[in-house]
């Protein structure tokens, strides 16, 4: 058990599934005091009663993080139960699926944007006061979708493009505070926004991605994540072709168009 988070105040957002899950459950082997946010109240829970029997103490918060008061309040309610912020990971993300001349309501676009975006600003807005108190971590999970364009992805292509341009320009602003802001860009992980992910019309997919297994597993993604927040890194790709591509899209970019147009086609073949 690593002594660093014993106590630490950490708020994730997005802990009742996936990477979000298994942040929690692995800080919670910590003992450091867990904030865990997500819609679904009964699923927070029961995350928050796995984390207090891994010897955690935990606040579970059921808001949607598109709605800022309910972020404002999220905070002041972590303030008087722990009085401090050690660390906010936002993680909170949803995933659309479709071409962009598909989109019959704008309304689902707008949402990517609201949960993926404005969720990760409302979120960080009300909390970096005290987060400049303990000279605290931001960590934002990204996606390779923000550091290059994904067919069939525009929404959350944008949406994860938004969170890095925001988070770069808060890390230059928050410099002299001690605050530090870490991106995490992962690969496909295993969790359930795959299947979560809706379609033009916003239908959810209901079904996994066929090469699932393959995928990277959330316990592993949650390990790099903690990793990176505790060395205060500035950006981790998860994924070697992450790493290679960034360089590769310098000198010859329409090969990265053409890898992401592969990916996406192999990824969600039925
Ligand atoms: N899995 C991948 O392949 C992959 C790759 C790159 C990046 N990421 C990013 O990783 C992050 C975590 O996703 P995941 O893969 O672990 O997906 P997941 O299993 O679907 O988990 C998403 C989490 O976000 C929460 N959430 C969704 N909408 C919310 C809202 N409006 N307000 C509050 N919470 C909300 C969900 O809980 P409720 O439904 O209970 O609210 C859930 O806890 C996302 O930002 C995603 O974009 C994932």
């Amino acid at each position: 058990m690593s002594q660093h988070w014993e106590g630490k105040v950490i708020v994730i957002t997005g802990a009742s599934s996936g990477i979000g899950r298994a942040l929690a459950l692995a800080l919670a082997s910590d003992a450091a005091k867990l904030v865990l946010v997500a819609r679904d109240r009964e699923r927070l829970q029961s995350v928050a009663d796995r984390c207090q029997a891994l010897g955690a103490e935990t606040l579970a918060v059921a808001i949607d993080v598109t709605d800022s008061e309910a972020c404002r309040v999220m905070v002041q309610q972590v303030v008087e139960r722990f009085s401090r912020i050690d660390a906010l990971i936002n993680n909170a993300g949803i995933s659309m699926w479709g071409a962009f001349d598909d989109i019959g309501d704008p309304q689902h676009f707008e949402r990517v944007i609201d949960v993926n975006f404005w969720g990760n600003v409302y979120c960080t807005r009300h909390a970096l006061p005290y987060l400049k108190q303990t000279h605290g971590r931001i960590v934002a999970i990204s996606s390779l979708a923000g550091l290059t364009g994904l067919p069939m992805h525009t929404a959350y292509s944008a949406s994860k493009h938004a969170v890095n341009g925001f988070f770069e320009s808060l890390r230059i602003e928050l410099k002299p505070s001690g605050v530090s802001v870490t991106i995490v860009a992962p690969d496909f992980v295993q969790s359930e926004i795959h299947a979560r992910s809706f379609d033009a019309n916003g239908t959810p997919l209901g079904y996994t991605l066929p090469d699932h297994a393959s995928f990277l597993s959330a316990e592993r993604c949650a390990a790099i994540v903690i990793d990176a927040m505790e060395k205060r890194k500035r950006l981790v790709l998860t994924s070697l072709r992450g790493r290679l591509g960034r360089w590769v899209k310098l000198f010859c970019p329409q090969l990265i168009d053409w890898t992401a147009k592969l990916t996406v086609k192999k990824a969600y073949r039925r």
